[in-house]
Parts: structure tokens; sequence; C-alpha cells
């Protein structure tokens, strides 16, 4: 059979690629997880639900959800809420700046476009606070755009179907081979099962560590399979490279700190303490270090200053002056 060359950086034969789909959208059919952002078509829900995803699991993300669209039922009602319902709801998150951006978000499309989500790539990508990878997720699952949808469970799987070199399957992929790799194989008219499809696939099948390639759909055409399924290294031995498949290895390259010791860690004990506040009290900011740190020591109010203010330009949090002291609060 004639090998027809895609334009994209693989080769299948057109009869490869519809098999490959159509083995995958099957499997999804019988495996994909039922989530409840999922069920939905609106635009806003939809929008709440990947914004909580970026960072959170699913598990965690769900009940949140739910309360999220109780309290701010359209993206007008989250316009009109105090920023500190919004905070005050995203508690069990994480990454608190996310709700600071949403509610922007909510305030800028109810101002200018009387509560509605664009509903093309481009107008998506302009948003403030909507990245490349939001901007397509809305543009796909709530107004069926046939685009590609990269996700970090996305690109895992893509760049191990075609990985360059087969003995180093989790090398890292440039955004851009990633991008060019979804859209050469999405199947038009069917974007929104098959990204959900290769988001599930990566998210129970090929796993970070212990892929399963015995329950891949796609293990026939995947470049990777051998190197996964080649013999475990013996304990005590050497690895044979960084990235030896099934091994111990860091997925970042970036190198561990601590998270107790990160200013990540701080900055979400504060929003923790600002959030246990009732609404119109505040804590002196003469309080606040040994509030958030135990070992809290003048050496460490240069950095939490600093925090701070970076916190308060963000919308985070507000430092008022109270009595003639600086008092760390809510937003209003
Ligand atoms: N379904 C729709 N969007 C999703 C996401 N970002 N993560 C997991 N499942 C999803």
């Amino acid at each position: 059979m004639p090998r027809v060359e895609i334009p994209s950086p693989f080769h299948l034969s057109p009869g490869q690629l519809r098999r490959l789909r159509r083995r995958l959208l099957a499997w999804f059919a019988a495996n994909g997880r039922d989530m409840p952002w999922r069920r939905s078509r609106r635009p806003y829900p939809i929008l709440v639900s990947e914004i909580m995803l970026q960072q959170t699991q699913v598990e965690r993300v769900e009940p949140k959800w739910r309360a999220f669209l109780k309290a701010f039922p359209s993206l007008n009602r989250l316009a009109q809420a105090p920023r500190r319902d919004v905070i005050v709801l995203w508690d069990g998150l994480g990454y608190n700046l996310r709700a600071v951006r949403l509610h922007l978000l909510a305030q800028r499309i109810s101002r200018e476009r009387h509560g509605r989500l664009p509903r093309t790539l481009e107008e998506l990508r302009a948003l403030p606070g909507v990245g490349p990878y939001t901007a397509s997720a809305l543009a796909c699952f709530a107004f069926g755009v046939d685009t590609p949808v990269v996700d970090t469970n996305i690109e895992r799987v893509l760049r191990r179907l075609f990985a360059a070199d087969p003995s180093d399957p989790d090398a890292p992929i440039t955004k851009r081979r990633g991008a060019t790799l979804a859209a050469a194989l999405l199947p038009a008219g069917r974007s929104r099962d098959w990204n959900l499809a290769l988001m599930d696939l990566g998210a129970q099948v090929c796993a970070p560590r212990q892929p399963r390639c015995g329950a891949c759909p796609l293990a026939a055409w995947c470049t990777a399979r051998a190197a996964f399924a080649a013999p475990r290294r013996q304990a005590g031995s050497q690895p044979r490279s960084p990235s030896t498949p099934g091994g111990p290895r860091r997925l970042s390259r970036r190198p561990a700190v601590r998270f107790e010791n990160s200013n990540r860690y701080y900055r979400g004990r504060i929003v923790k303490l600002l959030r246990s506040l009732a609404p119109h009290e505040s804590v002196p900011l003469s309080q606040l270090g040994r509030r958030i740190k135990a070992d809290f020591t003048v050496a460490d109010r240069a950095w939490l200053g600093k925090e701070l203010r970076k916190m308060a330009r963000e919308g985070l949090l507000e430092v008022r002056r109270k009595n003639g002291r600086s008092h760390v609060a809510m937003p209003s």
C-alpha cells in the first residue's frame, strides 16, 4: 500500500491513520471518563472547569466546581460577586491567583460582551488570563470548533507515539511539534471526542511512569512501546540514560525545592489565614509573619513585604492603614 505523506512530521498511510483514529474513538466510547463538565454544553461552566483543572486533579475539582457554580451560576453573577467571596470559594484548589484571573475575566466579559464569551479561537486567545491551552479547550469543548487541544496528558501520548528517538520516548518535544502532531491526527468533525480520548488515554493508560502498553489501543502504532516493554533495570544497577523508561526519572528538569520552603507555600498560608477572617476583619502586619511561619524573624520581614506587595498588585489581598498601623485583609 502506498505511503502517503501527510503534511506533518509523521508518515502513516491514510488507511493506518483511519484505523488509528477508529481504534482510539472506540476505546474512548468504552473507557472515557464521565465528568460533570463534560455533560455541559454551556460555555461558562466549561470555562470554570478548565481553569480549575489546569493545576488541580479531577477528583478535587468536582465538588469545588459544583459549589462554585451554585454560588455563581452565571458569568454575570460571578462578575458582580465581591472578590473575597470568589477567593473563599476557591479554597482547596490552590493557585489562588486563578480565582482572581477568572473573576477579572468575568468582569471584563460582563462589561464588554454582556456576559457572553466569544466563540472563535482568535477572540478567545485575545482574552486576558486565557492562555493557548484554555482558548483551545473552550473553543473545542464549549463551541465545537475543530481544533487540537494539547494538555500535559495529550502531549505525553503524542511525544511517545511519534518519538524521534525510540530509546528515549520521554525526551521533551517543542510546543510546536506537539501542536503539529495534534493537528495532523485530528479527525475533522470529531474533535471533541478525539481530544477527550487522547486526554483520557494519557491519564488512564499512557501514564507518566508506568504506562500500560498492554491495554493501549494505539500500541500497534506506537514508537515508544518497545522501550517501555524492555526489561526493567536490576535494583542497584546504573541507569542506561537519564530517561530510562520505567525508571525513577524526575520528569521536571528543575532542581527540587521543598514545598514547605517555597514562596507558593507561604502565599497559600497567607490566603488561608485571610480566608478565615470575618468579612471586615484584618490582620496587623506586625502579627502576620508569625502567624504564617513559626520561625519568622526580623530577617524575614523584607521577604514578607515583597510577597505582600506582589500579592496586593495581583489582587489577592489588600494592605490598609488602620489606627496608624498596616493591616492585611482580603480584597473587598
Ligand atoms: N474534560 C474536559 N476538559 C478536561 C480537562 N482539562 N481535564 C480533564 N478532563 C477534561
